[in-house]
């Protein structure tokens, strides 16, 4: 018996931690089944403090972010943590390492290369370098840094660490990220020399969309560096970046996130961060006025390069072009490894499909997406660029040099995202659904790109807030999200408090957009931390986006007014409802105020039941009862007394039916019902928005409808979760017809192959078709209850839980149902079979049987009427439901 996987809050052993006091947590290994703590030991042995090392002890079964129990570690500590439980051996030591904690531990300025790259974007890159001198070879050395713009650090002559993107997205002027790097063995007695490249990136590059903004945080681009020396007599020196860095333009000549980069590699300095190198002709760096209290850690991975793609195929276009597939839609960059002149120039044109066979680049808008590399000449040359990145599974190249073999050798999709830790896996006896599972999976990690974007290729990639609201669950079952979406919410609520309610993305850059309260969009700020809590068990996020989600809630209890209805002002309500034409994706058939009105009601409840969470009781008792007044305008305002409600569709039923507010047990099974029967009056098609959407399948399940679930998300023609699969998508599209079933893209001037917000289903995919959900936060107490459906003969459902592994799954044959569950060591699980009583079980593997006869084996399908041009020419005639419902 042991503690295993000890870890501080939301990073991995051994990362940057932006607190002295970290929370800490632990799971059980080899322990026997039902076994629940009694106590822990933790030992903390400080790095440098001589003594014996400090114990603290911890009565009961806290083994998930439990509190520091030691006097807090001061910055830029290390130390070591270990843990043991009545009757085990100890853990193996978790590392833990400070950053910089308070502003005055900063010296290192915020520097400007003099001159900087100017003139309109994409800009030139530049590189900067810095001496300094050690009197001996280091014990210890790291190297904090970050910038305005994007940096990559070198030290004397190679780059340090794998960091790409850095800093990172956050909302600068109230937190800018910092990274730290280990760079002992990188420095010698004597010259050592720091340097680092450094680009516009989000900070002062092109962002946004409808032509965008440029230089929004500032006008100048900076790096700050600060070196922490310590060496082996226990003595510590620093360094910082200081007027005495020299600065030179680098290479790229220009480089955007959305526009791609340009390297000459003939213009590379050789040797330029190496010590001995000296150019006459580079310029120097100016001091930038810089508040080092907006410095904070990371409290999430940072985007590295988690996977390589090769060439799939290599396509010759009707035009001649060169094509190359990857196989998979992502975000990412190529590598190229290739020979040829000096001079010859390779350009990359990236896109997400083909069309007629060629690039399909118009749903990139603005974005260029456009590489260049100029060859150094005579030798192999390996080059990938730094500061770009584009959503893409085809590229076009033109030039390739003949000197450098076959394109498809020389060429290396790298794909990029923030390296969260995959948590989640679901497989199933239909290979579509495992297909659209796999494509969810895709769309979250091309996304989560350090913020939780829309999109990853064209002109926009925001953090759009009414996206991750909806997809917060299931990003948290798929990936350990908890550090991510913490610091993201942090940035939320400092946007909030600027600009007084919760915009429509975070970070907030101006655009043509109108930025004003939006329901969904601005219920990310209740949704978001819940989900995390939900998932995580973090009573922490709950805590500290507290305010935020109160501001929200009140923000709109105010707009509401004391009727309870937020009926008044424009509303994103049910956006991209399949019904609405391309061109204009508001046009949803629910209207905006019910859409409004039910998350009102959903974000009150979420705030009262995280008051509830946090022990405080008045905001309990008010938001709850705010919540139930909600629900009552609601009920009184847009469902009859037959329980249908007035907007006759499916995303209101789904809405009324998931978040409550139907009152009486009848009228509820009346509505469930009534969606059923819309359900299958769309030919079993989905005529909702990213509103609705989520819900509609748990609406139907919950509602006593599960064959209609079955059926809705079996469906294979447009609009359905599986049509895009059968038209070959490798990841969740932004419309449900981004690309129409003739092969062309969406006429729309908004239509991505590469948006989450619809992939949402896949939480009912883990919940209810394998059966693991949560029925505690953090999965203390997990749901295991599998509804078997839709002729699948087996499902699965494996989830890394702050526990262990825990997972479900089942197989039927012959009227029976077998289930399969294991419950990790610290939890229990409710299990709730079809047919069964509920039973309680504790930690363990367990195996359950009973009788079980589906509806029908595999349900017939009705024939597919072209039930997207049906529910459109239905939309053109009807222009609110309400007429529908009196008719
Ligand atoms: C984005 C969406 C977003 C929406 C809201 C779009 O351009 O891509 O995902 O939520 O705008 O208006």
């Amino acid at each position: 018996m042991r503690a295993v996987d000890v870890r501080p809050e939301h990073v991995s052993p051994g990362a940057l931690l932006g607190t002295g006091t970290p929370r800490l947590s632990w799971r059980a290994d080899g322990v026997p089944d039902g076994w629940t703590q009694e106590w822990a030991e933790l030992e903390l042995t400080r790095d440098g403090v001589p003594g014996a090392p400090e114990t603290a002890r911890v009565e009961g079964t806290a083994q998930l972010l439990v509190a520091w129990p030691f006097a807090p570690l001061p910055s830029g500590a290390a130390a070591g943590v270990r843990v043991r439980f009545a009757g085990s051996d100890w853990s193996e030591p978790c590392a833990l390492r400070v950053g910089l904690l308070a502003a005055s531990d900063w010296t290192a300025a915020m520097i400007s290369p003099e001159p900087d790259a100017a003139g309109p974007t994409p800009r030139p890159a530049m590189l900067l370098r810095g001496q300094v001198s050690l009197r001996e070879a280091p014990a210890r050395a790291t190297w904090y840094v970050t910038a305005r713009g994007l940096a990559t650090p070198e030290v004397n002559g190679g780059r340090v660490g794998d960091v790409e993107l850095l800093p990172g997205w956050t909302s600068y002027h109230h937190r800018l990220r910092y990274y730290s790097f280990d760079v002992t063995d990188r420095l010698a007695a004597g010259a050592n020399v720091l340097g680092a490249w450094l680009a516009d990136g989000w900070y002062r590059g092109f962002v946004g969309f409808e032509g965008g903004v440029r230089n929004h945080y500032g006008d100048r681009t900076g790096f700050l560096g600060q070196l922490e020396v310590t060496y082996p007599d226990g003595t510590r020196e620093t360094f910082g970046t200081d007027a005495s860095w020299r600065s030179a333009t680098s290479p790229i000549t220009a480089a955007g996130l959305y526009e791609g980069e340009t390297h000459d590699a003939r213009a590379l300095p050789v040797g330029w961060s190496a010590p001995g190198f000296d150019d006459a002709r580079w310029g120097g760096v100016s001091v930038a006025d810089f508040d080092h209290a907006t410095l904070v850690a990371p409290e999430g991975p940072p985007v590295r390069c988690t996977a390589e793609l090769g060439v799939v195929e290599v396509i010759t276009t009707p035009s001649g072009k060169t094509v190359l597939d990857f196989g998979q839609n992502a975000a990412g960059r190529l590598r190229l490894r290739l020979r040829g002149p000096a001079g010859a120039v390779v350009t990359l044109r990236h896109a997400e499909v083909l069309e007629n066979g060629e690039l399909g680049t118009r749903p990139l808008r603005q974005a260029a997406a456009t590489d260049r590399y100029v060859l150094a000449g005579g030798g192999e040359e390996t080059w990938e660029p730094r500061f770009t990145i584009h959503g893409f599974r085809y590229a076009e190249v033109a030039g390739w040099p003949a000197a450098s073999g076959p394109i498809a050798e020389g060429v290396t999709f790298r794909v990029l995202h923030s390296d969260l830790e995959r948590t989640g896996h679901w497989a199933s006896s239909d290979e579509l659904l495992n297909r659209l599972h796999e494509n969810v999976r895709w769309g979250m990690v091309s996304n989560f790109v350090d913020v939780p974007t829309d999109c990853p290729q064209r002109d926009e990639r925001l953090g759009w807030t009414g996206d991750i609201g909806v997809f917060a669950p299931t990003a948290s079952y798929l990936y350990d999200t908890a550090g991510f979406l913490s610091s993201w919410l942090k940035d939320l609520a400092a946007e909030q408090a600027e600009l007084g309610f919760v915009p429509i993305y975070v970070p907030y850059v101006p655009t043509v957009f109108p930025n004003i309260p939006y329901a969904v969009w601005g219920d990310a700020a209740t949704l978001v931390p819940w989900a995390v809590y939900e998932r995580g068990g973090d009573l922490g996020v709950l805590a500290d986006a507290y305010d935020s989600m109160r501001d929200w809630v009140d923000t709109v209890l105010a707009l509401a007014g004391p009727g309870r209805l937020w009926d008044r002002g424009a509303q994103l309500g049910d956006w991209l409802d399949p019904t609405a034409p391309p061109e204009d994706p508001l046009q949803a058939r629910t209207s905006g105020e019910l859409v409004a009105t039910a998350y009102l009601a959903r974000s009150a409840r979420i705030l009262a039941d995280s008051a509830s969470a946090l022990g405080r009781d008045a905001d309990a008792a008010r938001y709850g009862a705010v919540a139930d007044e909600v629900v009552a305008a609601f009920d009184a305002a847009y469902v009859t007394p037959d329980g249908r409600v007035v907007d006759t569709t499916q995303t209101a039923y789904a809405l009324a039916l998931e978040f409550g507010l139907i009152r009486g047990d009848e009228r509820r099974a009346l509505a469930a019902g009534r969606l059923a029967a819309l359900v299958e009056e769309s030919n079993f098609h989905i005529s909702s928005g990213f509103a609705g959407t989520p819900l509609l399948c748990d609406a139907l399940a919950g509602g006593g409808h599960l064959d209609e679930a079955y059926h809705l998300l079996q469906t294979r023609t447009c609009p359905s979760w599986l049509y895009p699969v059968t038209m070959g998508a490798t990841t969740v599209w932004e419309r449900w017809d981004s690309m129409l079933p003739d092969g062309t893209i969406n006429p729309g001037d908004m239509t991505s192959f590469n948006h989450y917000a619809l992939g949402a289903v896949a939480d009912f995919l883990h919940r209810v078709v394998a059966g693991l959900a949560p029925a505690e936060p953090g999965y203390r107490t997990i749901l295991v209850a599998p509804r078997p459906g839709g002729g699948l003969t087996w499902a699965s459902a494996r989830l890394r839980t702050p526990y262990g592994e825990a997972s479900v799954s089942w197989e039927r044959a012959g009227g029976r149902l077998s289930v399969r569950a294991v419950v990790p060591p610290g939890a229990s699980a409710i299990v709730d079979l079809p047919g069964r009583p509920r039973a309680v079980v504790a930690s363990g593997t367990h195996a359950f049987e009973c009788d079980y006869r589906a509806a029908e084996a595999d349900p017939p399908r009705p024939p597919d009427l072209g039930a997207f041009d049906r529910l459109r020419a239905r939309a053109a005639t009807v222009t609110s439901g309400r007429a529908d419902v009196k008719e």
